[in-house]
């Protein structure tokens, strides 16, 4: 299979690569200097000139408290960039395969989101997100939409990298305990992607909405927790800092998030056969592959 990968230096997009590499696909990884998918004649050129079989978007706006200050930025790329792949892909009758995420659901549930659980994203990249998936569905009807959370890898910025360098910085992080939702290792949703890829060039197209995550929820406390624990066990830190749960309403952010956002990964595990890793060892999976970026 001919692969194009948008979003190509991003943490998923690097994972996809690592993924892919050897494998007998051929990937043409293309990151935002190499094709900005807001740029309609850019991304026709890009899959006549490619003529993929396959087209993987991982290329988002992903900053979620930026976005409350610039919609406009936020909405040119994940909507106007998602449609724009959505309509050369059906132009050629490529897959598409799209990221989405956990952020189209308003965080009122208590159980794992399905996936025809009605959406009511609460912040502008939410939003945004959701009305990328609305772009997608109509424009091409070869379409897989993965929605997934909480995203973390030796890649780009997370949540992991971010609290490894605070937990040296300070004695004492307040973290918050009032939000609840699944860590997903990027290398996990790259080999999710791959089974897609791999299961359509048998020809097997089971297309639609999929939940993938990682298969634990937690607080943004307890992932930091479990963070540090791991990190102080394999030698990453020198210290373990002193951890305090504190609530959302005590670190005011300008996007408002989903207090509870565990998806059910039911339907993909039916479809694709793939799990994500436990969470300490992808934890640990992550550290190690920080090592050596
Ligand atoms: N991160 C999370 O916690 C999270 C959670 C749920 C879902 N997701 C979804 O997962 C997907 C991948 O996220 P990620 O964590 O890998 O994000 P990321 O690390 O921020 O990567 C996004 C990539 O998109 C690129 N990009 C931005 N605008 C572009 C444009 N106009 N044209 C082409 N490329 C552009 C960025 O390029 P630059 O490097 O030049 O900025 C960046 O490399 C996204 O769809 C995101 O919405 C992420």
């Amino acid at each position: 299979m001919r692969v194009l990968l948008t979003g190509a230096n991003g943490q998923v997009g690097r994972c996809v690569q690592d993924v892919f590499a050897g494998s007998i696909h051929d990937l043409k990884p293309m990151d935002r200097g190499a094709l900005d998918i807001t740029d309609s004649a850019a991304v026709s050129r890009a899959v006549k000139a490619v003529r993929p079989d396959i087209i993987i978007n991982a290329a988002a706006y992903t900053a979620v408290d930026k976005a409350e200050s610039e919609p406009e930025r936020a909405y040119a790329i994940n909507v106007t960039g998602s449609a724009n792949l959505a309509e050369a892909a059906s132009e050629i009758g490529a897959l598409l395969i799209h990221i989405s995420t956990d952020y189209v659901f308003d965080g009122k549930a208590s159980i794992p989101y399905v996936e025809d659980h009605p959406t009511n994203p609460q912040c502008v990249y939410g939003r945004t997100k959701l009305q990328g998936e609305a772009e997608i569905q109509i424009r091409c009807n070869k379409h897989i939409i993965l929605r997934t959370a909480w995203v973390f890898s030796e890649y780009g910025n997370n949540f992991l990298k971010t609290m490894l360098r605070l937990g040296q910085e300070r004695d004492e992080l307040g973290i918050v305990d009032d939000q609840r939702g699944c860590p997903t290792y990027a290398r996990d949703i790259a080999r999710a992607v791959f089974s897609i890829c791999e299961q359509y060039s048998y020809g097997r197209e089971e297309l639609g909405i999929y939940h993938f995550c990682g298969n634990e929820e937690v607080s943004w406390y307890q992932f930091a927790d479990l963070i540090f624990q791991c990190a102080f066990r394999v030698g990453s830190i020198k210290k373990v800092p002193a951890t305090k749960p504190i609530l959302t309403q005590d670190y005011p952010t300008p996007a408002l998030r989903p207090a509870y956002s565990g998806m059910s990964v039911i339907r993909f595990k039916s479809s694709y056969g793939v799990v994500p890793n436990s969470l300490s060892k992808n934890i640990e999976d992550c550290l190690a592959g920080l090592g050596h970026v």
